[in-house]
């Protein structure tokens, strides 16, 4: 079965992201067609990137990066939850991602936008930075409104019809992750 991470991306305290993550964690999980895991990037203790090397030679001096790559390292595929700050990705996701490239390369990935505007600005400029990793992202998107799919802007409570914003996106990611395991494996052989 696909092992797919349901990558978290603030560490503001009290954020929201992590109720939206949990969320699809539960609704992702009834659907039994992969091995979904939340990886809250808070658990990982990121500072701003403090690696000498970029990520893409794989030379990591600190134990916060080794740890870092060895748990992403795990996973077929992945879903972003992405908020929107500044009209764009949220800073502690971006340096998240910055640590690493292999780890990330030729897997598949879905995004979960939320904000103002459905975090669309969000997903679309983490779509820029996926590409850059060759992650292979897919095209529908889970998409929430600060307005209406928040208590109080605090609490997630989505309506029907943004949750149903979900399920598309997964539809497609499953059988990319699939695709992207093939991809892999081709590497491996024509190595
Ligand atoms: C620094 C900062 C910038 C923000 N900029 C935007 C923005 O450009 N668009 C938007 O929709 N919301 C923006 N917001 C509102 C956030 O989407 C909202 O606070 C949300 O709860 C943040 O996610 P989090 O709680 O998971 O950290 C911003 C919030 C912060 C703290």
């Amino acid at each position: 079965m696909a092992k797919i991470a349901i990558i978290t991306g603030s560490t503001r305290p009290g954020n929201v992201n992590t109720g939206v993550a949990q969320w699809v964690l539960e609704q992702a999980q009834l659907r039994g067609d992969a091995a979904y895991e939340l990886v809250d990037i808070a658990d990982y203790h990121l500072p701003v990137l403090d690696e000498a090397y970029p990520a893409g030679y794989q030379n990591y001096q600190n134990e916060h990066t080794k740890v870092w790559s060895a748990k992403i390292n795990e996973f077929d595929g992945f879903i972003f939850i992405a908020g929107e700050y500044n009209h764009s990705v949220q800073p502690a996701l971006a340096n998240a991602i910055s640590y690493l490239n292999a780890e990330f390369a030729n897997k598949a990935a879905g995004i979960v936008g939320y904000g103002s505007a459905f975090g669309a600005r969000a997903a679309e400029h983490l779509r820029g930075i996926l590409s850059e990793l060759q992650v292979a992202h897919v095209q529908k998107t889970g998409m929430f409104s600060l307005f209406t799919d928040f208590e109080d802007f605090a609490t997630f409570k989505p309506t029907e019809l943004q949750a149903a914003s979900l399920a598309p996106m997964l539809d497609q990611l499953i059988p990319w992750t699939h695709a992207m395991n093939s991809v892999r494996q081709g590497q491996l052989v024509n190595a």
